[in-house]
């Protein structure tokens, strides 16, 4: 590209995802500007936050017409399912992100497993009801026994996932789901699969519809407790290093899994470009599809970004000109951790407009403050989300890297502020048991061709 290119970019979405993916971009040599829309407080610092709602599609789509913004990344998936990609590519406008149709594959868990059964790609037997009476009556067969995997169809914010242990808890969360409609709408249909053992990761991959990216791999934790325990939040830290998987397993997940995807959403006519995350089980039988998400996953990008070399924006443009056979992404041998500073209460009530103390404490060039939820006033930033700060550090080992993050954790206060103790211990077990993670030359997979 030509270096001395001047453009602009518009990163669509308000959390700490987004605050790392401006981030990234703004290193970028070729950027100017970066809006975000909407942003938050802290995002404002390093690009310029436009009032407009993430899951406003023709308002953003005007505004990027209008701004003549050169490309738009999507963070979150609620616009991805309402079109925002068909929107903007009817405009003429350069946009990274799965189409409507193809944001399916996040947006209907029936239309996923469907698309698996047809392409013969590893996930949970399941069978999907848009009845209550014939979900009720597969519960009695010997089909369905608990422990078993019930899910609400549609978008639930992470939530719509219950795992009965007995049949009476079984009947007793189809009725939450569909009887009284715990999650609206996307409980309207459900499904029910095999419970799955085994650990889990996730793959997150850049695409254009042939040629394949694999991201460094990540791993987060998502329930609000030290040692998993308590309700599912969106995201409580993540960390990442280049032999969390190891090199056969990756293959193995490319393979059996990420390249059948692609070429399977090309197959059927609904071809997928943009961020492809694959939330897997890694179980004696191999590693099988709990879920995909048709963008990046929070917070898993704030430990995924630093340890990119190179410019992202480069890779994003070859992801919509479907060139990324060409591009190689080179990942740093380093370790990258994220804690999220939460709000007292959280993933329930929480109170917000708390001031925040301690972020001039933190400059230093191997750590960065991702905001998930603030809120800039004279005074100086408040707390604005449930996730507020995702405190995020790098180092040559996970251990000095896990040292670091907590290190700045300590020195933020707002009210209540809480976070789990534990993010990274998963990935020490790992490094002690595998020392694969010394400085992998494999860190970054080349760029494969489906
Ligand atoms: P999902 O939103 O489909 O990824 O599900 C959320 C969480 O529920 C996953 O991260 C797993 O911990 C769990 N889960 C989902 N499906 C299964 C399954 N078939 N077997 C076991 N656990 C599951
Ligand atoms: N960290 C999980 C997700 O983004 O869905």
């Amino acid at each position: 590209m030509n270096r001395e290119e001047k453009l602009k970019v518009l990163v669509v979405g308000s959390g700490g995802r987004e605050h790392a993916l401006v981030w990234k971009l703004k290193q970028s040599p070729s950027v100017t500007r970066i809006f975000c829309a909407p942003g938050n407080g802290g995002i404002s610092t390093d690009g310029d936050c436009v009032p407009i709602a993430a899951d406003d599609v023709d308002g953003l789509a005007a505004f990027a017409a209008q701004e003549q913004v050169h490309l738009t990344v999507v963070g979150p998936e609620l616009p991805l399912t309402l079109g925002i990609v068909d929107r903007f590519e009817g405009r003429g406008l350069q946009v990274v992100g799965p189409s409507r149709r193809a944001s399916a594959l996040e947006g209907s868990k029936v239309f996923a497993k469907q698309f698996m059964a047809r392409h013969g790609i590893p996930t949970a037997r399941f069978e999907a009801f848009d009845s209550y009476e014939r979900a009720r009556r597969a519960l009695e067969s010997r089909d369905w026994q608990p422990p078993l995997v019930l899910k609400a169809d549609g978008l639930a914010g992470g939530k719509g996932v219950l795992i009965p242990q007995t049949r009476q808890e079984a009947i007793d969360a189809l009725d939450a789901v569909m009887k009284e409609r715990r999650f609206g709408a996307a409980g309207d249909r459900v499904l029910f699969e095999e419970w799955l053992e085994g650990e889990e990761a996730s793959c997150i991959v850049l695409t254009d519809g042939r040629a394949i990216c694999p991201l460094a791999p990540a791993q987060d934790y998502k329930r609000v407790f030290d040692g998993d325990r308590g309700p599912n939040t969106g995201g409580m830290g993540a960390f990442s290093f280049g032999g969390l998987l190891g090199p056969s397993l990756e293959q193995t997940i490319l393979e059996t899994i990420v390249r059948p995807t692609v070429e399977g959403m090309r197959q059927d006519g609904a071809p997928y470009r943009g961020f492809l995350y694959a939330g897997l089980m890694l179980t004696s039988d191999g590693p099988k599809v709990l879920e995909f998400n048709a963008r990046m996953g929070d917070p898993e990008c704030q430990v995924i970004l630093p340890r990119l070399r190179g410019d992202l924006l480069e890779l994003l443009q070859a992801t919509v000109k479907g060139a990324l056979e060409e591009q190689d992404a080179e990942w740093s041998p380093e370790a990258a951790v994220t804690v999220v500073l939460a709000s007292a209460g959280y993933p329930d009530r929480y109170e917000t407009g708390k001031p925040i103390r301690g972020l001039e404490r933190i400059g230093n060039g191997r750590r960065a403050i991702f905001h998930a939820g603030t809120g800039c006033t004279n005074d100086g930033f408040v707390t604005a989300g449930g996730r507020v700060l995702d405190v995020t550090a790098w180092s040559a080992t996970l251990q000095e890297a896990i040292r670091e993050a907590y290190g700045a954790a300590e020195q933020i206060e707002f009210e209540g502020k809480h976070y789990r103790r534990d993010i990274g211990q998963k990935g020490l077990k790992k490094t002690r048991s595998s020392k694969e993670h010394h400085a992998d030359p494999k860190a970054g997979p080349p760029v494969k061709r489906s």
